[in-house]
This record gives C-alpha cells, sequence and structure tokens, in this order.
C-alpha cells in the first residue's frame, strides 16, 4: 500500500544514510554511488565543510524572503558570474531556473519563439516542458506552451531555417543528459552561438546537469569557447540543499525589473550557505584537474567495451559525466539491476545508455572498483 502517485518508477531500495562516495540502504547493504542524487551530490555524502557550513547557518538564520537585502545572495551570484559581466536570480530548482531563463529572454527581446532541440531535457514546469524537445514528457498536457519549436542536436541547417526576427532564444544543453548523454559539438555550438548574435536572439545555455564542475570544467561552456547570454543551474549547487540559478548578462537587467519575477524560498539562506562552500571546493584549480584526470581514465577504460562487449554500440561524455550505450533497453536494465545487486548504482538515460554520475569526490580507487564492475556485467 503505498500513499503516493506512482509517477516514479522505484526500484524498492531506500537509501537511508550516506558516507563519503557511498550510500547504505535500509537493510544496511552498502552501494558504491555512481549516480549523485542525478548529479546533485558531487561532493559525496556528509562532505565535512558542507555539514559545518549547514551547521552555522542553522544557528544563525533560514530563511528571510526577498523584501531584505542578501550579502549571502551577493556573494553566491558574485562566484557564479566569475568575473564576467553575469547577474544572478535565485531559485529552488532547475526547471524553475529555466522558467526564469525563458521569462527574461521573452521580456528582454520582445519576442516570443523559443527554440530548443530534440531529446533535450529542460525541466518539468509549463515552459521548461515546453522547451524539453521529447514529445512524450508532453503526452496528456497539451496544450503545451505556444511559440516553443524544436530542432535536430548538433546539425545547423534546420536551425538556420527557423532563427528568425521573432527568436528571443535558443536553448541547448552542451551534454544532453536525460537525453542520452549526447555531446554538442564544439563546431555546431559556435555556429549556434553566432547565429543567434545575427539574429538578435538570446543564448541560453542549460548548465543543470553538466555545470559546477560535472565535466571538468566549471561550467561546460567554457570548453566551447562561447558566452551564453542566460545559463542556468541547479542541482550540484547545493549538493542536495535544492537551489537553482538564473544568470544573465548585466545588459538584461531592465528586463527583469522589481515586480516582474520571484519566488519565496529562492535565495534561501541554509541553501545559500552550503552553495558558497560548494562553489569554493569546486571551483579550484587543482579539484577540476582531478575531475578532468579521473574522467580519461574512466572514458579510456569503458571506451574498450566498444570492442571487448558486444552489448556496448558507444561510450561518450566528458570529464565525469559518461554515457555508455547499450544495445537496447532490455540489455541496459538488466545490466543496471545486476550492478545494483552487486553493490554499484548507476543511472539510466535515453532508450538505452547507461548513464554515469559519481561524485567528484570520488576516490581513484573507488572508481577503479566501479568501472571493473560495469566491465564485469558489460563482458559477461
Ligand atoms: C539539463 C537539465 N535541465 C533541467 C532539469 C530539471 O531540473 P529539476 O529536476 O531540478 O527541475 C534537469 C533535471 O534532470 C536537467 O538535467
Amino acid at each position: 500500500m503505498t500513499h503516493l502517485f506512482p509517477n516514479y518508477k522505484r526500484e524498492s531500495i531506500d537509501l537511508v544514510k550516506g558516507f563519503g562516495n557511498y550510500v547504505v540502504d535500509q537493510t544496511g547493504k552498502e552501494y558504491l554511488d555512481f549516480t549523485s542524487g542525478i548529479g546533485v551530490n558531487s561532493l559525496g555524502h556528509q562532505h565535512p565543510k558542507l555539514i559545518q557550513a549547514l551547521e552555522k547557518q542553522m544557528h544563525l538564520i533560514w530563511h528571510t524572503s526577498n523584501l531584505y537585502s542578501s550579502k549571502l545572495q551577493e556573494d553566491v551570484a558574485k562566484k557564479l558570474a566569475n568575473n564576467k559581466n553575469y547577474l544572478g536570480f535565485f531559485c529552488n530548482s532547475g526547471t524553475e531556473a529555466n522558467e526564469a531563463a525563458i521569462k527574461l529572454a521573452r521580456k528582454a527581446t520582445g519576442r516570443s519563439k523559443i527554440i530548443s532541440f530534440q531529446q533535450s531535457f529542460h525541466g518539468r514546469t509549463y515552459g521548461a516542458l515546453s522547451a524539453t524537445g521529447q514529445e512524450a514528457l508532453h503526452e496528456g498536457f497539451a496544450p503545451i506552451l505556444p511559440d516553443f519549436q524544436y530542432v535536430p542536436y548538433n546539425e545547423i541547417e534546420p536551425l538556420q531555417q527557423i532563427v528568425d526576427q521573432n527568436t528571443a532564444a535558443v536553448m541547448i544543453e552542451l551534454i544532453q543528459g536525460e537525453g542520452g548523454v549526447l555531446p554538442a559539438d564544439v563546431s555546431f555550438v559556435q555556429q549556434v552561438a553566432k547565429l543567434c548574435k545575427e539574429q538578435g536572439a538570446l543564448l541560453v545555455v542549460d548548465e543543470i546537469q553538466t555545470g559546477i564542475g560535472r565535466t571538468g570544467n566549471f561550467y561546460a561552456f567554457e570548453g566551447y569557447g562561447i558566452e551564453p547570454d542566460i545559463f542556468t543551474l541547479a542541482k550540484a549547487l547545493g549538493n542536495g540543499i535544492p537551489v537553482g540559478a538564473m544568470l544573465g548578462k548585466k545588459e538584461l537587467k531592465d528586463a527583469f525589473g522589481p515586480g516582474s519575477h520571484g519566488t519565496t524560498f529562492g535565495g534561501n539562506k541554509l541553501a545559500l550557505r552550503v552553495a558558497l562552500s560548494v562553489i569554493d571546493i569546486i571551483n579550484d584549480e587543482n579539484f577540476l584537474a582531478g575531475v578532468k584526470k579521473k574522467g580519461e581514465y574512466a572514458m579510456k577504460s569503458l571506451s574498450s567495451l566498444k570492442d571487448s562487449s558486444d552489448k556496448v554500440l558507444d561510450v561518450r561524455g566528458q570529464g565525469l559525466m559518461i554515457g555508455i550505450q547499450l544495445t537496447d533497453a532490455d540489455t541496459l536494465n538488466a545490466a543496471v539491476s545486476e550492478l545494483q545487486k552487486k553493490g554499484l548504482l548507476v543511472l539510466k538515460a535515453g532508450n538505452n545508455t547507461m548513464r554515469l554520475l559519481p561524485p567528484l569526490t570520488i576516490e581513484q580507487g573507488e572508481l577503479e572498483k566501479g568501472v571493473g564492475m560495469i566491465r564485469g556485467v558489460l563482458e559477461g
């Protein structure tokens, strides 16, 4: 008997505790965590510096509303802007960050069309859902908002054909996460940025899954030689304390004047105190170099599965965001279940892709252990 809507397909295990890069279920069984709560717990579980930050704030103040100034919001926005020309807005989730981006883009340009890509995922509220290029997720929720259009990913011509004087924004994930860990080509993204500039459309990069160090850069866009007009964050920003953010170029500021947009909980002090520490830990040259190095090891070791396993079609990704595309969904489901039994949690993406999002704090030995288990299951 459940008291919950069946909108999630849940495993029967209940994760009741976490430490480092491991989680523990209700029976006491331990699992190496290659999921990070879907790209959230990038600093693992019970990180001492985050506990310290949260505890300190717990004894000061939890929530104040946005009726008052907030040095904490200023500090986090400043760090997220990273000496670039961005202003911040705080909310509580990824979908809300994208709602803010869509509203800002429409208001700032006075245009209505939002273009995004097939297989994209931007969230479940109406604006973000409308930007999500997956028909299956729209099913039963009609009407989707007007003036949202989808074009094939990594192909510039279809986009060129529909970007026009009414295009407010082009919205893109630089690696489509939910869609199957599909990286965008650098030259494609640079052409998208150029096209947006020529047409006066804003480039919105959804960094909700790729941002905050996941790819080995603090932001994935740093590896593409572009500067978005707007970008969105959530997931790893609070390492498990719900928080989202939208950053937009200073020139857009008049569109978000007083009363234009807001949320009660956005910029909550507990969440932002943790975010401040998360940013300080991750936005460090050595930390990010470590993510790149571990990612290269995992990618190299797993790539050889393309030759050694007839279940594996492709291995792709960047940093510690890795997809192993298998032959079909049944093979994927069987592999994920077997790994769970053996004590390793991994994710699914798209139809047939195993997605790995281990904590960025994963130790080399733990990574080797997990990669070895995956190899064992897929070669078996
Ligand atoms: C790229 C991307 N955008 C937006 C979202 C939505 O974020 P949330 O689930 O916090 O609303 C997700 C969540 O998976 C995501 O991966």
